[in-house]
């Protein structure tokens, strides 16, 4: 695990994780008594431009994959902090409440704090995608949609060498692959013939957070309307019917606005 600064942020209920190596206060994951994690940034341009340089040194397959997509390398702690407080920490929360519907059946064969700390860094990897392509206020081209579906794959990489265990790295790495394998990236060899029930959860809960938040391109969908979505894609063969079963069982119960 590397460590750096145990910053002022860090007090006694809360841990330092771990961090991405990015520098000394850009990037921090917190994990707190309750297994919560948090995400912070800091650091004024000359520190992100030094943390940009370190972070390409350390980690060479995200340098090959900036580069094969021409990206110029840079952080977008904008991008961070509202993913961190917003749509990364509803994932986690949708994922949990998912997943302790489906333990109260079955004997999930992954555990509850893996689900959970993979969906609350799942989308880290946005950080390096422009925000001109992250934020466009229309529908994606072909080669920025290519340059887009990279981000499962830039995220983990960023923690592939931060000492985060593989089971959680492939939750990130596959949070946009279906049970029928239509998602992205390709699965690897090493990997089960099924996607693995933790991909499942993480997957359903990130779609449907990201549903339920208005985007700049579309607004808030209804929970209904985010439901029906989903439902489709049971039936296209994307999503099993019981992980579903337990989204909705969750939206009842928790899901309490419109
Ligand atoms: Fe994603
Ligand atoms: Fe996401």
């Amino acid at each position: 695990m590397f460590l750096v600064h145990p910053a002022k942020e860090n007090k006694k209920d809360v841990k330092l994780f771990g961090a991405v190596q990015i520098s000394d206060t850009a990037f921090l994951v917190y994990k707190n008594s309750d297994g919560r994690v948090m995400l912070k940034t800091g650091g004024d341009e000359k520190l992100q431009k030094k943390a940009v340089k370190n972070m390409l040194e350390k980690n060479p397959a995200v340098k090959r994959l900036l580069d094969k997509y021409r990206i110029r390398p840079s952080i977008n702690t904008k991008t961070l902090k509202e993913l961190a407080g917003g749509h990364m920490n509803e994932t986690c929360n949708i994922a949990k409440g998912v997943y302790e519907i489906l333990a109260s059946s079955c004997e999930p064969e992954i555990d509850e704090a893996t689900v959970k700390e993979a969906s609350m860094l799942h989308d880290l990897g946005k950080i390096l995608i422009p925000s001109k392509i992250l934020n466009k206020p229309a529908r994606l081209n072909k080669k920025e949609r290519e340059i887009m579906n990279i981000h499962s794959t830039l995220g983990y990489e960023l923690l592939k060498n931060q000492g985060v265990r593989k089971e959680i790295l492939n939750l990130i790495k596959y949070h946009h692959q279906n049970l029928n394998k239509s998602g992205y990236p390709d699965f690897e060899e090493d990997l089960p013939q099924n996607l693995p029930l933790g991909m499942q959860i993480v997957s359903i809960a990130d779609k449907y957070s990201a549903l339920r938040e208005a985007r700049v391109y579309r607004r808030k969908l209804s929970r209904i309307e985010a439901l029906l979505i989903l439902y489709k894609e049971v039936r296209e063969g994307k999503i099993h019917n019981s992980v579903y079963k337990a989204l909705v069982k969750y939206a009842s119960i928790y899901d309490e606005e419109v």
